[in-house]
């Protein structure tokens, strides 16, 4: 039996990236669950920020952030991210963590977080307490060491991307391989003459 949980914000798993806004010499970051894939052509990514956050502020100063999907082990500083703000103290100085200029927007990159997407703003929605910025992608890095062998896509495995899970507020890394996409529903269609 399935029980009815009412109206909610929450998709399991959510990533976990931090989203950095500003520049070389004054940038911010904070940790962004409610963020995704929001077209393809041109490629783009939407995510909701409460509009209190600093980041938010440097992010319309400048149109334009970096999204820094780091990995397992920099948990504890993707949290310090989440739970402190900008407007009071300087993050990069509590976690060690350093940025590396963008090649084509004016917000850096987190030098330790192996893949990087370079965005610049082209809509943002009101939502209540919330706006939902988007921004297309015009730039990606990846540290060679998580690409895979033919050097063309990231080796998810390699990344091991930092996920969370709402309601029981806890960070999670992702499984092993299940099966190919595209591929495993096939099984369901009738089979080719
Ligand atoms: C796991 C996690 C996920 C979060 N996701 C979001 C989010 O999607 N949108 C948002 O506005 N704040 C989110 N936050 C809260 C901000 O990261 C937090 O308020 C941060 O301190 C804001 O920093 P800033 O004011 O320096 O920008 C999240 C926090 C954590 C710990």
């Amino acid at each position: 039996m399935k029980l009815n949980l009412g109206p909610t914000d929450r998709m399991y798993p959510m990533p976990c990236p931090l989203v950095v806004g500003g520049t070389m010499e004054a940038a911010d970051a904070l940790a962004v669950a409610w963020i995704g894939t929001a077209g393809g052509t041109p490629p783009s990514i939407g995510m909701a920020l409460r509009k209190t956050r600093r980041t938010l502020e440097l992010i319309r100063e400048n149109g334009d952030f970096t999204v820094n999907i780091g990995p397992t082990s920099r948990a504890a500083e993707i949290d310090l991210c989440g739970i402190v703000s900008g407007h009071n103290v300087d993050k990069w100085e509590l976690t060690g963590l350093t940025l590396e200029p963008s090649r084509s927007v004016s917000a850096p990159i987190i030098a330790q977080f192996p893949y990087n997407l370079e965005c610049r703003v082209t809509n943002e929605v009101e939502l209540g307490e919330y706006v939902f910025v988007i921004g297309e992608v015009i730039e990606s890095h990846a540290e060679e060491s998580i690409l895979s062998q033919d050097g063309k896509t990231v080796d998810v495995g390699l990344l091991d991307p930092l996920m969370y899970i709402p309601g029981s507020r806890e960070y999670r890394g992702i499984g092993p391989k299940l099966a190919d996409a595209y591929s495993i529903g096939k099984q369901f269609l009738p089979p080719k003459e």
